[in-house]
């Protein structure tokens, strides 16, 4: 569907979306770099899970959602006439605040987006084995499952769950990960496990992460964006963000004067 060879993963030109009458993105013009950790912050109610759900089209599973502008995938324009969906969710995986492992194993959760995605055809047992493990290193889970694959997923601790969610989408080599406060059910020590895992992931796929925790923003994300009432406040690379912050409402939410 998509060249490689383009610098945004992400690229969206006035966007405008509304619930209803209700007008929750204002004229979003955003640039996010190929293979970067880009986090986006900002007071709640201010857009982020909304944005989010517009760059893989889910939030059109509500009839009363409409957008104008546009919001282009690696130069492809998703809202275009030709965009078959299934493709869209494919190149861009999402993960939400709380783990949410299907009813089964450790290993068939790994393999069921493929097998969604690729037909029904059968794998043979050397080619599922091989994508299980190539998925489950990529998020530093294997060695600590590798003896118990065909165990429920639902006994693994949140922090390992959340970190399967994110092993499933692997498989489909998706070209963007989308992350809404995928922390934010975790304890601290879960939390830096799973953002050493993210951070493990940089250069291979583009990630857009949503926290509330600014110390996350600032550890585990490499550009950040700032937003307020449903506006892009700013997008730097992040140190400057919370150094040098060009706006006052950036810098009064950075120094926690907003909720
Ligand atoms: N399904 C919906 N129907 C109607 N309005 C909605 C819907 N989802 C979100 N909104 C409204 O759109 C605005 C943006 O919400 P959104 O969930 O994107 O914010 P957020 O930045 O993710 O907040 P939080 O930090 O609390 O998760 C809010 O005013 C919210 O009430
Ligand atoms: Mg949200």
């Amino acid at each position: 569907m998509a060249s490689q060879d383009v610098a945004y993963a992400i690229e969206t030109e006035a966007l405008n979306l509304w619930y209803g009458t209700f007008q929750a993105l204002f004229d979003i013009n955003l640039q996010i770099k190929q293979g970067r950790i880009t986090s986006m912050i900002g007071p709640s109610g201010c857009g982020k899970t909304t944005f989010l759900r517009s760059v893989n089209r889910i939030n059109e599973r509500l009839g009363y959602v409409r957008t104008t502008g546009s919001i282009e995938v690696l130069g492809h324009d998703i809202y275009g006439p030709d965009v078959e969906l299934v493709q869209i969710r494919k190149q861009v995986g999402m993960v939400f605040q709380r783990p949410n492992p299907l009813p089964l194993s450790i290993r068939k959760n790994v393999i069921f987006g493929y097998r969604l995605h690729e037909g029904p055809h059968r794998l043979g047992k050397a080619q599922r084995d091989e994508i299980v493990e190539g998925a489950l290193r990529q998020v530093l889970l294997w060695d600590e499952v590798k003896d118990r694959l065909n165990r429920p997923a639902i006994e693994l601790s949140l922090e390992e769950q959340q970190k399967l969610c994110i092993a499933r989408l692997l498989p489909v080599k998706p070209a963007v990960l989308l992350m809404d406060e995928p922390c934010s059910a975790l304890d601290p020590k879960g939390t830096e496990a799973v953002e050493e895992m993210i951070w493990e992931l940089r250069g291979r796929y583009t990630i857009l992460i949503v926290t509330h925790n600014m110390a996350q923003a600032r550890r585990a994300s490499e550009e950040c964006i700032f937003m307020l009432l449903g506006k892009v406040i700013e997008h730097t690379p992040t140190g400057e963000l919370f150094v040098t912050p060009q706006n006052r409402e950036t810098a009064d939410y950075i120094e926690g004067r907003y909720g």
